[in-house]
């Protein structure tokens, strides 16, 4: 595994999806457009919503992106754990009725154990569980351990209306010092031990106001890759706070609060939360 700043770890991943036919696009606004369901944009596919559906026609039909989200439903988390926060980057790469579960899964583990050379034997995947395609894709196409696959009921993503559809997850092992020592902790655990790292979407259905799931005109992929996180894993770090992203932060708000970071749990959940909030804010202003 190669330590990587952020920065350089945004370019690489873009960098990898150009390469293999995407359009890269700059992050759009926080404050969405035409979107009624949302607030403000909380996933890298939000500002797509209408390529999705075929609404209106993409300028490719391949897109890559580092989009800026607010996320508040983990406000309470933040702090706390070492992967919450409101506002994050999500790379992601995208395909609008082009390809779908085979090169999605390959381009993922392609670029998580090619050019990160994140450790095979520490990576687990989720799938839907009636999703033998993605299964089958998983074990014939990539060299994954077939033990580390496993099936999740809660492996369907949505974000208000709109485009939808089950999920494959794939998750670091970060060790056993890692996790809440629950003789049921393993991949789906609410503790740190297992980090979701990369979210693939196989989108194919369009959630109504009225909760129906009606096919879409074609299939998609959504792709949703934790900048901070997966930082946070090739900078080694023990939470995303500490990443070159965040920990400049800290480190100027302990120097205005005369507090020191690393001493105390409270004092560093304190600062840990003035880091999120403040780049929180600033993208919203
Ligand atoms: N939309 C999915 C997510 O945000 C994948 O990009 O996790």
């Amino acid at each position: 595994m190669k330590y990587m700043s952020g920065k350089e770890l945004r370019r690489r991943y873009l960098d990898f999806f150009v390469k293999n036919g995407h359009l890269e696009l700059p992050s759009a606004s926080l404050i969405p457009k035409d979107d009624p369901s949302l607030l403000m944009i909380g996933a890298g596919m939000a500002p797509f919503k209408a390529y999705f559906t075929g609404k209106m026609t993409p300028p490719r039909t391949r897109i890559t992106t580092s989009q800026r989200c607010v996320r508040t439903g983990d406000i309470e988390n933040v702090g706390r754990t070492a992967r919450h926060h409101t506002y994050f980057e999500m790379l992601g790469n995208f395909s609008f009725g082009d390809y779908f579960k085979y090169d999605a899964i390959k381009w993922a583990w392609e670029f998580l154990t090619g050019e990160l050379e994140l450790p095979k034997d520490k990576l687990w995947a989720t799938i839907y569980p009636d999703d033998d395609e993605a299964y089958k894709i998983w074990t014939t196409e990539t060299d994954i351990n077939p033990e580390h696959i496993v099936k999740l009921e809660d492996n369907f993503w949505e974000i208000g209306t709109g485009p939808c559809g089950p999920d494959s997850e794939i998750f670091i092992d970060l060790g056993e010092e890692r996790g809440c020592g629950s003789p049921t902790c393993g991949v789906g655990c609410d503790c740190d031990r297992y980090l979701e790292i990369w979210n693939l979407v196989f989108t194919q259905y369009d959630r109504t106001e009225d909760g129906k799931y009606n096919p879409l005109v074609h299939k998609n992929i959504d792709t949703g890759c934790g900048l901070e996180r997966l930082a946070s894993v090739l900078q080694n770090k023990p939470s995303n706070f500490e990443t070159d992203l965040m920990f400049p932060i800290i480190e100027y708000a302990s120097k205005v609060a005369n507090k020191e970071y690393g001493k105390d749990k409270e004092t560093d959940i304190s600062l840990k939360v003035i880091a999120d909030h403040a780049r929180s804010i600033s993208f919203m202003v």
